[in-house]
Order: structure tokens, then C-alpha cells, then sequence
């Protein structure tokens, strides 16, 4: 059972010149908190010697209250841990109860803003999450060194002083951004320096303020088509309107978007490995919109979300390191090289639009929780994170052949593989099928396969899966695809080779 929690007094008054006895209120207090499920079971009570002193009475009536209380079966008192709500309570009274029956209210007249109802339900987003194969957005867990990284945080735990209790650096962590240029300047070919590096809490929240400090409501905004559809949800909540701009082989098709919206104020772009079908944005297209950009005033925001693997070709660097304009915010994260639950990423901000960037930080949440900071700034200083990168590198890309033999063995010519080049998915197209509906049954057999259609904001969308192989074994891997080509039914089997 969960250990009996709080101790907290519950809100009720007494008053000492009352008709009823004091103690009577308080056994009143206590039942109708337990009932009216103010009080849960197993929820851990004060001392009756607390309780008087907070109420500013004597001893002897909250004595008298608790001991009618424990003696009809409302507490039950226990060595060593106090006097709890009786968790043998039925469950009817004391459960959670709604403040108000929801059926009742009038939506007409619960107006919320229209930037919140234009986004997508949650549930979209909730309903495709599970530990299982193919699951994208997740890490080999078992190949993260956690006994190493929770050794760190002792460390760090161990020797806080009460000067750890104030407010951070709201940019982040110095020796953290310290490390993070050298290492963007190094492995990515980012131009920057650490004053310019903000930490963020995840690559949405980067979106989030450079999406506020950039652009204003009714903004276009340039979104590969298909995208990453946290990233829509972003821009729609901020106002913007989003211009969907088609991916083909090369990526960003830029003469697409200067005929289709030439008014746009940025551009956001994953060129080092589109999302979601993992192209690679080529030089030439990489030169045209730095130019669109530069001649219209525009910004481009890179996305460089899961650049650290890459198993074909030559490292990719940034976007960024071409521009000469400072036209490109550029974005990373920890999500994927490291654990999704860090939320930690980081901006590069042009230099002279640092503290614009600082003052919306100020205006959104003052700056970033710096434990955790600090104990990856040491995994990085100590070597760490370049080690744990080398070594992931390798079991990623025999997840990734694995998983790219098994499609072939088993769909052949019917499954269209993209983007393996890099990251911890790719994309596979299958004509004539339903992704939605497949990934639904999919997903009752713990098997997370993330429909492609979704991605795409335009007419003709094409059906296929995102499949993720961060957390897919090698040895899973087979009897996994299998259970994809059983799911899909005899017609796609009749086209595989
Ligand atoms: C395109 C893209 N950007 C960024 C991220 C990471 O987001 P965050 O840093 O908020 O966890 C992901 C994760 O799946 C992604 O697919």
C-alpha cells in the first residue's frame, strides 16, 4: 500500500464559544472531510498534539475526537506511522469526487480562448504511448548508464549548500551552456558562443518562446508538410498560421513556399533528418533558404532534434553554421542522445536578439530547474555523454539494419523504407492501406505504430508508419515485424516479393 502521506491539517474551524463542544466539531470536521472526500484513505492525519496547537486549544478535546473517530472506524492508528484515514474505509465514501457534475454545464457559456480550442484533444496525443516495439520518441532505456548518471545526482545531492535553494541563471547553467557550445561547435558546426545558449525544458518549450518572441498572432510560418505535429501545435496555440510547404527527396521545397506563401515569417525545419520522413536536406536547398530568408526579413528555426546517429553519408552539420545573416534560432535536445523524462534542450539565439529571448523567458516560467542541470553538466565534462553517444551509435544501427531486413523479408517491395540514414526511426510507406485504423489494433497488441497520415496538413496524405527502433532489441525485432504484416492483412502480403 502507498506509504500514508502529509500529516497536512485538514480546513476546517472550530470556535470556542460554539454550542457544541469542541470536541464535537472536530469529530464533526474530520467526518464530513473524510465523506465529502477532502480526506482520502490511507491519508496520514496530524498528531493530536499538533492539531490542538495549530487550533490554539487544549489536548484533551482533539484527543476525545480522534478516539470517537478511531473508535466507529474513520482512522485507524498505527505504530510508527501515525493515525491515517482507515484504508479499509469502502470506497464510496472517501473516492475522488468531480467539484461539479460535468454533464450539467452549458459549453455556450464556458467560453475559453480560441487559440485553446483550436488545438488538437489530448488524447490524440496520449492515446500512442506504452513501453513496446517501434515506439518513436523512445531511447534504448537499457542502454542508458542510469547507475553512473544516479551516482552524479548523489553526488550533486550530497553537496548541495543552501545556496542551491536560490533562483538559477534564468539562460541556465554556465558550466552546462559552456559545454554545450563547444560540443555544437565541434560535432555540429554551430556558430555560437555560450552567452548565446539557452537552456530550455525539452525542444518544445525552445519553440514555445522563439515562436513568442518571433513572431506575432496571424504570422504565416513555413511547417515541412509533412511535420512534426507538436511543433503545429506550438504555432497554432501562439496564433500563428501555419503554411504547409512540401518535403520532397531534397527536403524543403523552398520555390513551393515563396509561391505559395512569399509572406511567411519563418520557416521551421528539421534539416538534418526531416520529421518525419528523414530526409536530408540537401546544400542547394539549404542555400535558398538562408537567400528567402535574408531577402524577406524572415527566420528560419532548425530543429536539430536527433542529429547525434547517423549510419550513412557523411555527418550532416547545421543550418545554422551556413547562415551569415544570423537568420537561424537553432534548437536541440537531450530527448533523444540522452532520456526523454530530463527535459532538458537548449536555443542558440542570434547574438543580438539574446535579450529579447531573455526578457520571454522572464514572461514564461523565469528560468530553467537547476538540479539536473548541473548533474549533466558534469556527465558531459567528465566524458560521459561523448562516450555514451559512440556507444549507442552502434547498438542503433544494428536496431536500424535489423529492422530494415525484417521489412524487406517480409514485405519486400511493398514497403518503401525512407530516412534511415540517421536518428531512431524511419518511415515506411504502404499504398492502399488505412494507417489509422491499423495503428488503433496495433496498439491493443502493445505494438506502437505511429500512423503517417496524421503528419500531413494537406489533401493526399500517404499512408504508412513512423516505426521507432530506439527501444526495439534486435532479437524482438523479427517476431515484432511479423505481427506488423499480420496485422495488414493478406493484400499487402500478396505484393511482397
Ligand atoms: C521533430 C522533433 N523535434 C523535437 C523532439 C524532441 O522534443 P523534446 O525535446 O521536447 O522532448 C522530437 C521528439 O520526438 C521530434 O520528433
Amino acid at each position: 500500500m502507498r506509504k500514508a502521506p502529509s500529516g497536512l491539517t485538514p480546513v476546517f474551524q472550530v470556535q470556542k464559544r460554539a454550542p457544541n463542544s469542541l470536541y464535537q466539531q472536530i469529530y464533526e470536521g474530520y467526518r464530513k472531510a473524510i465523506v465529502d472526500g477532502a480526506l482520502r484513505t490511507g491519508q496520514r492525519v496530524p498528531s493530536t498534539r499538533v492539531l490542538a496547537l495549530e487550533l490554539g486549544i487544549s489536548r484533551m478535546p482533539v484527543l476525545n475526537a480522534y478516539s470517537q473517530l478511531l473508535a466507529e472506524g474513520y482512522f485507524e492508528s498505527r505504530i510508527g506511522s501515525g493515525t491515517v484515514v482507515s484504508p479499509s474505509l469502502p470506497q464510496r465514501i472517501s473516492s475522488p469526487r468531480p467539484a461539479t457534475a460535468v454533464k450539467g454545464l452549458n459549453p455556450a457559456r464556458r467560453r475559453v480562448s480560441k487559440r485553446s480550442s483550436n488545438l488538437l484533444s489530448a488524447r490524440q496525443f496520449r492515446t500512442l504511448r506504452g513501453m513496446g516495439p517501434f515506439n518513436v520518441s523512445q531511447i534504448a532505456f537499457d542502454g542508458f548508464p542510469l547507475s553512473l548518471w544516479n551516482s552524479l545526482v548523489t553526488r550533486h545531492a550530497r553537496h548541495a549548500g543552501a545556496w542551491s535553494l536560490d533562483y538559477g541563471d534564468p539562460m541556465g547553467l554556465k558550466d552546462l551552456r559552456n559545454s554545450i557550445a563547444e560540443y555544437l561547435r565541434t560535432a555540429r558546426g554551430v556558430r555560437c558562443e555560450a552567452h548565446q545558449v539557452m537552456i530550455v525544458s525539452g525542444s518544445q518549450q525552445g519553440l514555445e518562446i522563439t515562436g513568442r518572441v518571433l513572431l506575432d498572432p496571424g504570422d504565416h510560418v513555413w511547417m515541412e508538410e509533412p511535420g512534426y505535429r507538436f511543433a503545429h501545435t506550438v504555432f497554432r496555440f501562439s496564433g500563428c498560421t501555419i503554411a504547409p510547404v512540401p518535403v520532397d527527396a531534397e527536403g524543403l521545397n523552398v520555390a513551393a513556399g515563396i509561391r505559395k506563401c512569399p509572406q511567411a515569417r519563418a520557416a521551421l525545419v528539421t534539416p538534418s533528418h526531416q520529421y518525419p520522413l528523414g530526409v536530408t536536406m540537401t546544400a542547394s536547398r539549404r542555400l535558398q533558404l538562408l537567400d528567402w530568408a535574408e531577402s524577406n526579413g524572415s527566420w528560419i528555426i532548425e530543429d536539430d532534434y536527433d542529429s547525434e546517429y547517423r549510419y550513412e553519408g557523411m555527418p550532416v552539420t547545421s543550418l545554422q553554421g551556413l547562415d551569415r545573416n544570423s537568420r537561424v534560432v537553432y534548437i536541440g535536445t537531450f530527448s533523444k542522445v540522452l532520456f526523454p523524462s530530463l527535459r532538458i534542450g537548449y536555443l542558440v539565439v542570434p547574438e543580438d536578439l539574446v535579450d529579447r529571448f531573455l526578457a520571454a523567458r522572464f514572461a514564461l516560467d523565469i528560468g530553467p530547474a537547476t538540479f539536473q542541470q548541473a548533474v549533466l553538466a558534469d556527465f558531459i565534462a567528465e566524458g560521459h555523454f561523448a562516450r555514451h553517444i559512440r556507444r549507442m551509435r552502434s547498438v542503433y544501427a544494428e536496431r536500424r539494419n535489423a529492422l530494415i531486413e525484417n521489412l524487406g523479408r517480409q514485405f519486400g517491395t511493398a514497403a518503401k523504407v525512407m530516412g534511415a540514414d540517421a536518428g531512431m526511426h524511419l518511415s515506411v510507406m504502404l499504398d492502399g492501406i488505412c494507417d489509422q485504423q491499423i495503428s488503433k489494433r496495433a496498439a491493443q497488441q502493445k505494438l506502437w505504430l505511429v500512423p503517417l497520415s496524421p503528419f500531413y496538413l494537406m489533401k493526399n496524405a500517404r499512408q504508412g508508419f513512423i516505426l521507432g527502433f530506439g527501444s526495439t532489441s534486435v532479437e524482438e525485432m523479427p517476431s515484432a515485424v511479423h505481427k506488423i504484416r499480420k496485422l495488414l492483412g493478406p493484400r499487402t502480403i500478396s505484393s511482397a516479393s
